[in-house]
């Protein structure tokens, strides 16, 4: 069978991942890369010995493309998605999926009435101590969660700006609320409590160095999690608590207790290989159930952190349902 041909949208700093990834695929090939800043575009094409645009659509008209990476930070989404579905182009597409529920919707609209496979940068769920701990709580009733992401200010110029990232718990703590998401089902309510406490001395900055989200689930769980960029290192981790049991993910690790005895586990995979090797496969073998996280499954995980980014602005919680009707479920 022919090699994959893989373009790839906006080749900044995570890109470089799936590149290498991608690179590396037997089963697969760039054949084109594409970046509004011409020296990186120019760079990356280059690199890979491929050809490189500074327009997606002079990329989409010249290139013959099976699949498509849009690595492209949470603001500049535009209408891409909509134009490689309508060329039945495959897509991964990074998180978080947009900035706006409403025109994520439409773009979750096109990708599934084309019937393309689409994958999206929710790596954690690939971690085979993720596989494990989903095991582990397989038939078990939770009774409470509760989560953190604490790491250091990323110096990107956008990720401080609400209206670019999303700001912390939209652009990075999404990994944390997709994990609890995929462990422990759908969130009912979220209530949120920001602020920028000690962190207002960046330039340009507008978006909290602290977070806090109360939530309740649909199972009737109930938990929390806080989010920082306070910190000069990075840590995060999820405990799951039911009856005589914890499940305790620690970063990569997992942890857990059941009934006074304790078995631990540490990852031993590359995740974001793992997701990438998936999607290529997913192609490949035509299997949409290699894909642990669809798109319209990202879908979700970004209303409840724009829901919590409401709930924050408003002072009032939030129903996830509301929340969803209202940008026209
Ligand atoms: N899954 C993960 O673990 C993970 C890790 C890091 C970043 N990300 C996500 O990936 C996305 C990108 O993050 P990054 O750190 O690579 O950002 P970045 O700023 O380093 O790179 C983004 C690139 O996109 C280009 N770009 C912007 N608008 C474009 C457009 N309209 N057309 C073409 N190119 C365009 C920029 O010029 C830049 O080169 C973000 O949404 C981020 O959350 C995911």
């Amino acid at each position: 069978m022919e090699k994959i041909r893989v373009g790839f949208i906006g080749v900044g700093g995570i890109a470089g991942t799936h590149l290498e990834n991608v690179n590396k695929n037997e089963h697969a090939s760039i054949v084109a890369v594409c970046d509004i800043d011409p020296n990186r575009a120019r760079q990356v094409g280059e690199q890979y010995g491929v050809h490189s645009y500074i327009s997606v659509d002079d990329m989409l008209h010249h290139e013959s493309l099976d699949a498509l990476f849009v690595c492209v930070p949470p603001f500049a989404h535009g209408d891409m998605e909509e134009k490689a579905a309508k060329r039945r182009i495959h897509l991964m597409v990074e998180k978080p999926l947009g900035l706006d529920l409403s025109n994520v919707r439409n773009k979750e609209k096109a990708i599934v009435d084309s019937g393309i496979i689409c994958a999206t940068g929710y790596c954690l769920r690939y971690l085979d101590t993720v596989a494990k701990a989903k095991e582990f709580l397989r038939g078990k009733q939770i009774a409470m969660i509760r989560a953190h992401y604490v790491t250091k200010f990323v110096q990107t110029p956008w990720y401080r700006k609400m209206a670019l990232s999303g700001g912390q718990l939209v652009e990075q703590s999404t990994h944390t609320v997709d994990l609890i998401r995929y462990l422990a089902g759908d969130f009912r309510t979220v209530y949120t409590n920001t602020a920028l406490q000690v962190m207002s001395d960046i330039p340009d900055i507008d978006i909290p160095d602290v977070t806090s989200v109360n939530f309740t689930m649909e199972s009737g769980t109930i938990g929390n999690l806080s989010s920082t960029f306070t910190q000069a290192d990075h840590h995060t981790g999820i405990e799951i608590m039911g009856r005589d049991f914890r499940v305790v993910l620690d970063g990569t690790s997992l942890h857990l207790f059941e009934n006074g005895n304790k078995v631990s586990f540490e990852s031993k995979i590359d995740f974001y290989k793992e997701q990438d090797h998936a999607f290529i496969e997913a192609i490949r073998l035509n299997k949409k159930e290699l894909i642990l996280s669809p798109y319209s499954d990202a879908v979700k995980t970004l209303a409840v952190t724009l829901a919590a980014n409401h709930s924050a602005n408003t002072g009032q919680p939030k129903q996830l349902e509301d929340f969803l009707l209202a940008a026209g479920k």
